[in-house]
């Protein structure tokens, strides 16, 4: 049968690796993977260009419903789109927050027609919910449970060993952990208080607070069997325990952690490097690099967290943490593969088959037949700078404009769909919420995760 689009004369990068193959998309989906020719009411030359499958963000906070001011899900996701991403999983620490079944639906109707590309929204965890969070990770549309366990922007916080011990207990599938230790927050917020300058937000929110609230998180997810994914890992001393731990514990880092180091950030950028948890010295940096060469990181996410520039322009500490990211994370990482710090292919491990397996999501993540027809393209080749007129995140502002960058997206497509092309958004928004397989516990990384070496 004819095909809709032929993807054609581009480098693939495959789950076998890269290669010179074709790609026959029908109805969405990709039909035909391989050499020779095939009918197609469209061809589409990508002659010199690299084919990747759709990019998955597994970590942004678009702010709708309760600020919209900083950010929405059309102007999140059109940012997505042009940074190369294709599907993005929002979190929970919106207002009101995503922790009930009818906060869950209303953003799935708030999406239906305005969101540019794929998406699901974590449901979060909180003292109230903790029983019925093996019931609201089921229902569609969520790629799972998040759970705050140090206190970042909103009111999502589970502190005592108890309630978390509890929120493990409830549900299956893999949850996904901001890991702080709360009370260790609270002891030493003066020092943040005192200091006045965004350099003590890794001396206040330090390296210990985030250990011992990843230590302890592993503890319990041995003790109830609950798989977790620590989220934006910041210090050697955590990739040391989830070495470990990795039958039952998978981790993100982000680009700004691997890209970014104290003390420069904050003396350059202010409190516009202000995170959490935050960026730190370099000796960390290099750990988390050395982990995502050697296969032990899972995912790479943005934490896109917009704020605009006159709330991160407080006086430190009231100025919020967070920076946006969605529209850089592939410009920024493929400048990393341009630079020989990783291979395309572990970059696709880390930002398309990576997000889809941790959580189970359905026909996403790969090249091969069956899969939805999902691409983006990039030119390893092109050199440009980040220009403030590029983005599209409504807050306007990113910590790398200015910086030139070599290696771009080209294409976003979803579905079969051309969503962006050379810097122009095209058609209208028509992302699907994403489908996740439950199985047993909606997480297939026993059986294909990445051997560490490879
Ligand atoms: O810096 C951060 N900002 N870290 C988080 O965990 C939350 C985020 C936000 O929503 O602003």
């Amino acid at each position: 049968m004819q095909l809709d689009l032929l993807l054609r004369d581009g480098t693939v990068l495959t789950s076998l690796g890269a290669a010179r193959v074709d790609i026959g998309i029908r109805a969405g989906r990709i039909e035909w993977v391989g050499t020779g020719d095939r009918a197609a009411r469209e061809v589409l030359s990508v002659k010199g260009l690299h084919v990747l499958p759709g990019v998955i963000d597994s970590q942004v906070h678009f702010r709708e419903p309760g600020a919209e001011h900083k950010e929405d899900l059309q102007t999140g996701s059109r940012a997505a789109v042009l940074g190369g991403v294709a599907t993005v999983y929002e979190m929970p620490n919106t207002e009101p927050a995503t922790s009930t079944p009818d906060a869950l639906a209303d953003k799935l109707e708030r999406a239906r027609g305005r969101m540019w590309c794929d998406h699901a929204f974590f449901v979060g965890a909180r003292p109230d919910n903790l029983d019925r969070l093996g019931e609201l990770e089921r229902l569609p549309g969520t790629p799972g449970v998040k759970m705050f366990l140090g206190r970042s922007t909103g009111g999502l916080l589970v502190q005592d060993e108890s309630a978390i011990r509890s929120a493990l207990a409830h549900g299956r599938r893999r949850m996904a952990v901001h890991s702080e230790d709360q009370a260790r927050l609270d002891e030493r917020h003066h020092l943040a208080r005192e200091a006045g300058h965004p350099r003590a937000h890794p001396d206040w929110r330090d390296a210990e607070t985030a250990r011992r609230s990843t230590e302890r998180l592993l503890r319990l997810s041995s003790e109830t069997g609950r798989p977790v994914h620590v989220l934006h890992v910041t210090t050697a001393e955590e990739v040391e325990l989830l070495a470990a731990a990795r039958s039952l514990a998978t981790f993100e880092v982000t680009p700004q952690h691997l890209t970014l180091a104290a003390p420069d950030c904050y003396e350059e950028l202010g409190t516009f490097a202000q995170m959490n948890p935050p960026i730190r010295e370099a000796r960390h940096r290099e750990a988390l690099w050395e982990a995502v060469r050697s296969g032990l990181v899972d995912v790479i996410g943005s934490d896109h967290a917009p704020h605009t520039r006159d709330e991160k322009a407080r006086p430190y500490p009231e100025s919020p943490a967070g920076m946006p990211g969605v529209q850089t994370l592939l410009p920024l990482m493929l400048d990393h593969v341009s630079q020989g710090r990783l291979s395309l292919e572990r970059l696709v491990e880390l930002v398309c088959s990576g997000p889809a397996r941790i959580y189970g999501a359905r026909r996403k993540g790969r090249i091969e037949p069956g899969y939805d027809a999902d691409f983006t393209i990039v030119d390893l080749e092109t050199e440009r700078r980040v220009e403030e007129s590029w983005l599209a995140s409504r807050c306007g502002w990113s910590p790398f404009t200015g910086r030139t960058l070599r290696g771009w997206p080209i294409f976003t497509i979803i579905r079969g769909h051309q969503v962006m092309r050379d810097g122009e958004v095209l058609g209208d928004p028509s992302g699907v919420p994403v489908e996740f397989d439950l199985g047993d516990s909606g997480d297939r990384s026993a059986v294909d995760r990445v051997p560490v070496g490879a």
